[in-house]
């Protein structure tokens, strides 16, 4: 089983020498006690490590799978039992958005982008000054990946990356906004740690369903969409722009709160959607 190399070294020949020698020793000798508990130690992180390497694959796969799953979910799209690869490539298009200027980049693949990994990257990504952080992120990337649903090549909707800080965590998600650039289809969140049955109501789909229809820009296009402290009462103007907040859960709502309101200014995609609304993007 060992490649010829190994066998014929000469540290081999010393370590079978000194495996002999080990095994000869009684079994109540420190030496052989430590010898068998080391040996024991670099076995395991050895099957640990072609384990980690081995799986690598895979995890790369089912994050991805997760990921398309999330979007098609938000997109309206995610149906039982469909397939999600075959969904995802037939109906999303990726696109890479300069989030400054709103301009779409071509010339890198968007499946080659991470856009949570370039918000690390200094050389990809923007410091965020703290007055203007109110989604607690810090930094941004320079390039954000959105997600179009197109029907016959009209877009229907776009999927926007958003992110912020609620009480234990930042939160990931996804924003979908129609074609007018102003309402919202559904929100999601992908990866978040708020505290189920509180903050971790965000992913409920009760409270998800309440954002279908509401508006994110006033009339001065000012981003006004958020949670308020309990229920929104619909017959009064201005409820087109509040959602029901979370109970008990008021600072992972003022947390929501900031992040729709960040990234939908100027800082994040407004500059984008008013490309989207005036119809030079598509
Ligand atoms: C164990 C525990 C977990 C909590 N988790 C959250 C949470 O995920 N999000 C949140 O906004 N508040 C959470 N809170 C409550 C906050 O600490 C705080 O009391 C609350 O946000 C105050 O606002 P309220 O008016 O909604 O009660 C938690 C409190 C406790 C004791």
């Amino acid at each position: 089983m060992l490649p010829d190399a190994i066998k014929n070294s000469e540290y081999y020949e010393k370590f079978i020498a000194y495996k002999d020698k080990v095994l000869a020793l009684g079994n109540d000798s420190l030496e052989k006690t430590l010898a068998i508990a080391l040996s024991l130690c670099l076995l395991c992180s050895i099957l640990v490590s072609i384990a980690a390497v081995a799986l690598k694959p895979l995890q790369i796969d089912n994050k991805s799978f997760d990921m398309k799953k999330n979007i098609l979910d938000v997109a309206g799209l995610l149906e039982e039992g469909i397939d999600v690869d075959q969904a995802f490539s037939a109906q999303i298009e990726e696109k890479l958005v300069d989030i400054e200027t709103g301009d779409y980049v071509e010339g890198i693949d968007p499946k080659d982008y991470d856009q949570r990994k370039a918000a690390k990257d200094p050389a990809q990504s923007i410091a965020i000054p703290p007055e203007k952080d109110i989604a607690h992120i810090r930094t941004k990337a320079k390039l954000a990946k959105v997600y179009l649903v197109k029907k016959d090549s009209a877009i229907q909707s776009i999927i926007l990356p958003v992110s912020g800080y609620g009480l234990w965590s930042t939160l990931y998600g996804f924003l979908a906004v129609a074609n007018d650039g102003q309402t919202v289809q559904s929100i999601n969140f992908y990866d978040q740690a708020e505290t189920p049955g509180l903050g971790g109501e965000v992913v409920n789909p009760k409270w998800r369903a309440l954002w279908n229809g509401k508006k994110i820009y006033n009339e001065s296009g000012d981003p006004a969409l958020g949670l308020i402290k309990g229920v929104v009462d619909n017959s009064k103007p201005g409820s087109e722009f509040q959602v029901d907040g979370l109970a008990g859960a008021t600072l992972t709502s003022t947390g929501v709160t900031n992040l729709v309101k960040y990234w939908m200014s100027n800082e994040g995609f407004a500059p984008y959607l008013n490309k989207i609304k005036s119809g030079s993007e598509g």
